[in-house]
């Protein structure tokens, strides 16, 4: 039977070996359709202001030539919604960008540039474009999230993993409940619920309790765990080549 439960796989940092080298490989669009072989239900990409991973070349060869939806992570700017509307994604997520931060720090202020986020919102959705936003797990985010008519809000999930990683239970459980109540909240309201950052094993494990949860969204993880999946092969085919 197939599950309701989907994983969103994000490949930026697939785009951050292969710029580390300025060359073509290892191929963004190679990834997505591994990615999407083994089972992911579709591939996210941030196209950050700075193009630091992700290039809008890739976003375009993406979108023309994988067979799952693209959801496009990207910061509420005038340049960055008519590229949307251009391109065309099935999903776009919007994020705060911060020129200096290392990866998304936090959840969307969706209090603030209300009139343009708004407007960006229904310009987004008349052209078929379902918008997600991501945002830290409070109620009055969701309350917010359905006065701006969004389809689906992302849950910010980085406060709960780095608290697992340090082990205090009480925090751990205080934090899993407001992720719950939220999650609870906005199904009810109708809104899909997505969560991603900072995801692992355990913490995605854990997060599947919440029913309400449709989808799961993670990247550095994958591909860093993808290193130790696949080392071990790759030299196997060098010390084939080299010691035979
Ligand atoms: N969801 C959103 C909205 C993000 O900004 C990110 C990071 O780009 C992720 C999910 C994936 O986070 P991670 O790479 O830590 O798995």
């Amino acid at each position: 039977m197939k599950s309701k439960y989907k994983l969103g796989v994000n490949i930026d940092h697939v785009a951050t070996l292969r710029n580390a080298r300025g060359e073509n490989f290892p191929s963004v669009l190679l990834a997505a359709n591994n990615a999407i072989n083994a089972g992911a239900d579709s591939i996210t990409v941030h196209l950050r202001e700075d193009q630091r991973h992700i290039k809008p070349a890739d976003v375009i060869d993406l979108k023309k030539n994988i067979k799952k939806p693209l959801n496009l992570e990207m910061a509420l700017t005038k340049e960055m919604l008519s590229f949307a509307i251009k391109t065309k994604p099935k999903y776009v997520c919007f994020v705060p960008e911060k020129r200096n931060e290392l990866t998304t720090e936090g959840g969307l202020n969706l209090f603030y540039n209300v009139y343009f986020l708004s407007k960006a919102i229904k310009k987004l959705k008349k052209n078929n474009i379902k918008v997600s936003l991501f945002i830290d797990p409070k109620i009055k985010n969701v309350e917010q999230a359905l006065k701006l008519n969004a389809d689906n809000i992302e849950l910010h999930t980085g406060t709960f993993c780095n608290l697992l990683n340090n082990k205090n239970k009480k925090k751990i459980n205080l934090e899993f409940e407001r992720i719950k109540k939220t999650a609870v909240f906005a199904k009810k309201n109708n809104l899909g619920v997505h969560c991603g950052h900072g995801l692992n094993y355990l913490s995605a494990k854990k997060l599947k309790k919440i029913k309400e949860i449709l989808e799961f969204n993670i990247g550095h993880f994958i591909i860093s765990d993808s290193i130790f999946f696949g080392l071990t092969r790759v030299i196997k085919n060098f010390t084939k080549i080299i010691k035979n």
